[in-house]
């Protein structure tokens, strides 16, 4: 079975957006609020600990139904019921899609369970200091080595989870560049430390480089047989793991339908079941199963993801909004942008359709921004006054972690002072100047979230998640491959050569040749 392939831009929905948005493109919608009194009640989600606002939307009843008939004609639940129903719908790759099968707890295949057992044994002896290093000592830090998939998910999770941290320091070693792995290795003690080898493909240039670096690094202060003590993989790739010196005993399998952006729920989050355990890690992955449910039998009208990701479409195609902003009013959530980067762009920066022709709409969303209250002193000035219509996605906690109600009241004051500002500008006020003028009607959605739980935040990835792979749908592309990353790879393959072995006339082009020759000649 394939994903259908329908080209949005035809269907009957698609026209009449077209003709809708010329009546709402140039509306001033600060008054909807006044005109409609039911307005914040009609564009609101409640599910569980979430409360989803996307009243202040440059939308009306009839976006949202027009929105949803263009849903429907794509087929969209057809598409999610392949996903979810294992249907190989990553078809450049020949793949199933089944990040949603590791932390599915009604029907869990017996070599998930084995993998989160496995997961669980081992992070509570690291834990617990069972597990001993080859001089006899506890293990204290741990160090995860991997790139895109295999780093941003498990960090960004670990910051997330800060507060239900225990004693172990986890750090993450990812890019190439030598002076990272130098500045991790400065902080720890080779004989209490513990190093994750992360990378579905175990081929990862990066990965391999850094982890080749660490052990060598390690064996100026061991034998080869305290590598087993302090060295794991977590792999799909067993053979490569095994050759690079893994015993077979210290892999943590991963299956092939996970897609690295999606992997952080399998073995690769063994960093984060270490850094706060396993019964926290469980949780999250429940947070995430509770979503998928949703995601998968709510109502379109009342989905989050789908409202989220047809809002999305909404200003994208039609508004043709460049980039969208999330903007976290918690601290803990600081890495949540690079994830969704990763996520959103790698999955959706495609220009080809399902039958592999030319695109003429637009795809891919950017997705950039910071935590809140900070961003408001760094970005914001562009969100309220710029030329740009930049739609953003606030998301906040009701209940602060650390007890202090005197700051929380003035984070969420402002959370939510600015997206009404943001919406109502300075519409009917007098203002001194023009530089004091704001237009307002900026549209933001808000994500009200009761508390910064595991299990919430599961919810929340797997809300993101789930919104990409609609707005992938809606745009008739292949979410799940990333052949976009490859061409640098080879290319980069052949300058290495030609920086190693000093041989300009390996490189072709004129630039690069003399980018080279500077290197070289320092
Ligand atoms: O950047 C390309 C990519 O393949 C990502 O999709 C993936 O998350 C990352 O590289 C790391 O891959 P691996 O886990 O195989 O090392």
């Amino acid at each position: 079975m394939s994903l259908p392939s329908v080209n949005p831009t035809k269907t009957e929905a698609w026209k009449a957006l077209e003709n809708h948005f010329q009546k709402i493109k140039t509306r001033q919608m600060q008054s909807v609020f006044s005109e409609n009194s039911n307005r914040a009640e009609r564009f609101k989600i409640e599910w569980q600990d979430f409360y989803l606002d996307y009243s202040k939307n440059r939308i009306d009843t009839e976006t949202i139904s027009l929105l949803l008939n263009l849903a429907e004609e794509v087929k969209l639940k057809e598409a999610i019921q392949q996903q979810f129903t294992g249907a190989k719908i990553n078809k450049t790759e020949d793949r199933a899609v089944l990040h949603t099968a590791l932390r599915d707890f009604e029907s869990m295949k017996p070599e998930v369970k084995n993998t989160l057992q496995k997961m669980r044994n081992f992070s509570e002896a690291i834990i617990s200091g069972n597990h001993r290093g080859f001089t006899g000592k506890p293990i204290t830090d741990v160090v995860n080595i991997g790139i895109g998939g295999s780093h941003l998910g498990p960090e960004m999770v670990t910051e997330a989870l800060q507060f239900y941290k225990n004693h172990l320091q986890i750090h993450f070693v990812a890019n190439v560049d030598g002076d990272a792995v130098a500045e991790i290795l400065k902080k720890v003690d080779p004989e209490t430390t513990l190093f994750i080898i992360v990378s579905k493909s175990f081929t990862t240039q990066e990965t391999l480089v850094n982890a080749t670096v660490i052990r060598n690094w390690f064996l100026e202060k061991a034998s080869e047989n305290d590598v087993q003590k302090h060295f794991v993989a977590v792999s799909a790739n067993i053979s490569e793991a095994t050759n690079f010196g893994i015993s077979e005993n210290n892999i943590f399998p991963m299956q092939d339908w996970v897609g690295g952006r999606f992997s952080l729920w399998s073995a690769v989050g063994l960093s984060i079941s270490c850094a706060v355990g396993f019964n926290n890690f469980e949780a999250m992955l429940k947070g995430a199963f509770e979503a998928d449910k949703h995601f998968e039998n709510e109502e379109f009208e009342t989905n989050i993801p789908v409202i989220l990701a047809l809002l999305s479409v909404w200003y994208n195609n039609f508004f043709n909004t460049e980039t969208e902003a999330v903007v976290t009013y918690s601290q803990y959530l600081h890495k949540l942008v690079p994830y969704l980067q990763q996520a959103v762009m790698e999955s959706n920066g495609k220009s080809v359709d399902r039958n592999g022709e030319k695109i003429n709409y637009e795809t891919g969303t950017i997705v950039w921004g910071s935590v809140g209250t900070n961003a408001q002193h760094a970005f914001f000035q562009l969100l309220h006054q710029g030329t740009k219509l930049i739609p953003t996605d606030f998301i906040g906690f009701c209940e602060p972690l650390h007890g202090n109600i005197e700051n929380n009241n003035i984070l969420m004051a402002n959370f939510f002072a600015q997206t009404e500002a943001l919406w109502e500008g300075t519409h009917n006020k007098t203002v001194e100047n023009s530089f004091k003028f704001f237009e307002g009607n900026k549209p933001t959605n808000t994500l009200l979230i009761k508390k910064l739980t595991p299990k919430n935040l599961g919810s929340l990835i797997a809300f993101y998640e789930h919104k990409l792979f609609v707005q992938g749908i809606v745009w008739n592309i292949f979410s799940y491959d990333q052949w976009g990353v490859e061409l640098g790879k080879t290319v980069a393959k052949g300058t290495l050569n030609a920086i190693e072995k000093r041989q300009l006339a390996q490189v072709e082009n004129a630039s690069t040749k003399n980018l080279v020759s500077k290197l070289i000649a320092e």
